[in-house]
């Protein structure tokens, strides 16, 4: 089985007055049609590299394998130094396919691999106190940026640099650290060439939040023991399925169809609810491919659009016991997307204790793998009773493959729900203001003009400070 997407609860045949009709789905296709042949277009003029990575790795698998293999006994841990896009894929996947604890276990259990950890945040606590649980002379550092200009991607770099060249030399701190980068612009690139770093090359068309399946995830994974060629497998079987121009026949396009109904309805929130720990993360990595991707002010003509809905993340059933009493009572402004798996990779059952004690001796001869997905189904049930449109997305297991496919399958779901938008799905205009602000406040050269039009703004009121 592929991933099945079941939207019945998004239906107001089931769910009632804020679900979605055949007719509202039937009104849109044409819009559908349209947005369909733009993305096969877009593919075909290569405004979507990030499509063709499935299949056009396969150098670069072959590299990463040899230099992991060369590299991983030397290093304790490999930390990635980067930001959204260049972080949270990372994140996703090696929490989706190792052990829970993996950075707890010693080495031989990590299959020999190096620990990994991501460095995302400039928060001072952070780095310092990731050295305060490995050593950094015993780590490798990457540094992923494909715009090569992160401040806060270059500045750790900067402080790695110069701590490694200070406790182990240029040359030996040279081996420590790999550049993930684009091969033509920005300053890393320079600079990995100019110092001799080891260097993977992100593909020229492929944006941040789009990059996972080439080195900027595959580079960690590798490191970390994860089937990357498993990933791109998954990927390239979900291509098939997600590539069909029938919405009814397409998941990615449906879910995005959903959305956007939805969006129109003014349910401008979507929680992703992943009801297995392993995926966690995927639900921030959705958040940033979702938010970032399709809030957009202006539409491709330049309207005012003001598009985009809100995703929210949550955890089964963790988040039962805090936020789903909002998701069913609460305000009529949101879907649930829930995540499921059919089959654990392991199993776990609850003894036969208290039998005398109907309310608990229920339980016993229970697994966890029936009772987190009894739960799920409970929920999806609730939010229905409750009118709350919802839908399920079902994993057979979460594997290397699986993985490829879900990241696959939201990657497009995205772009296509940007088509229908009618918005840029691959920019980000909205982050540069405050990008541009910080250079002012430092005074970085260029931005002379941002920082008088940011002294000119009226100063605040202690009025309004308590
Ligand atoms: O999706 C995006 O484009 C962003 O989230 C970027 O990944 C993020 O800003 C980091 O950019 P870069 O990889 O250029 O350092």
């Amino acid at each position: 089985m592929y991933l099945t997407l079941d939207y019945n609860n998004m239906m107001s045949e089931f769910v009632g007055k804020h679900g979605v009709t055949p007719e509202d789905i039937a009104a849109l296709s044409d819009q559908i049609g349209t947005a369909g042949e733009d993305m096969a277009q877009k593919r075909e003029n290569g405004g979507m590299d990030w499509r063709e990575l499935p299949y056009n790795q396969g150098g670069t698998v072959a590299e990463i394998q040899k230099y992991t293999n060369e590299m991983k006994d030397r290093a304790e841990a490999f930390v990635v130094l980067g930001i959204g896009g260049s972080a949270l894929g990372p994140m996703a996947v090696q929490q989706a396919l190792n052990h829970p604890f993996y950075n707890e276990l010693p080495k031989e259990k990590r299959g020999g691999f190096p620990k990994l950890y991501v460095a995302d945040n400039v928060d001072p606590e952070r780095l310092t106190g990731l050295f305060d649980a490995v050593d950094p002379a015993k780590c490798i550092f990457n540094v992923i940026s494909k715009s090569g200009s992160t401040s806060e991607t270059m500045s750790q770099f900067m402080i790695i640099k110069a701590l490694l060249e200070e406790r182990l030399g240029a040359e030996a701190a040279r081996e420590r650290i790999v550049c993930t980068t684009d091969a033509e612009k920005g300053l890393l690139v320079k600079i990995a060439r100019g110092e001799g770093y080891r260097t993977f090359y992100i593909p020229s068309g492929v944006g941040g939040r789009f990059s996972e399946l080439c080195p900027v995830g595959l580079l960690p994974a590798a490191f970390c023991g994860i089937d990357i060629e498993g990933l791109l497998r998954g990927a390239a079987e979900a291509d098939k399925i997600c590539s069909v121009p029938d919405a009814y026949k397409n998941p990615a396009y449906m879910f995005a169809v959903l959305n956007y109904i939805a969006m129109k309805k003014g349910l401008n929130i979507v929680v992703m609810m992943p009801y297995a720990d392993s995926l966690k993360y995927f639900a921030d990595w959705f958040a940033q491919l979702w938010a970032e991707s399709l809030g957009k002010k202006f539409d491709f003509d330049g309207n005012e659009v003001y598009a985009g809905t809100t995703p929210v993340k949550a955890l089964g059933v963790t988040d039962q016991h805090s936020m789903v009493q909002l998701y069913a009572e609460g305000r009529w402004d949101k879907i649930v997307v829930f995540i499921g798996v059919e089959k654990f990779r392991r199993t776990i059952e609850i003894p036969r204790l208290y039998a005398d004690m109907p309310s608990l001796g229920f339980l016993g001869g229970v697994t966890h793998n029936r009772l987190i997905r009894t739960e799920m189904a409970a929920t999806e049930y609730a939010l229905l009773k409750a009118g709350k449109p919802n839908m399920t997305i079902t994993l057979p297991e979460v594997s290397a493959e699986t993985v490829g496919r879900l990241i696959y399958f939201f990657e497009v779901a995205t772009a296509f729900a940007g088509e229908l938008m009618r918005i840029n799905a691959f920019d980000q205009p909205g982050v540069e203001e405050g990008k541009n602000a910080t250079y002012a406040m430092f005074g970085r050269p260029g931005y002379e003009e941002k920082r008088r039009e940011m002294e000119a703004r009226p100063g605040k009121s202690g009025r309004y400070i308590i």
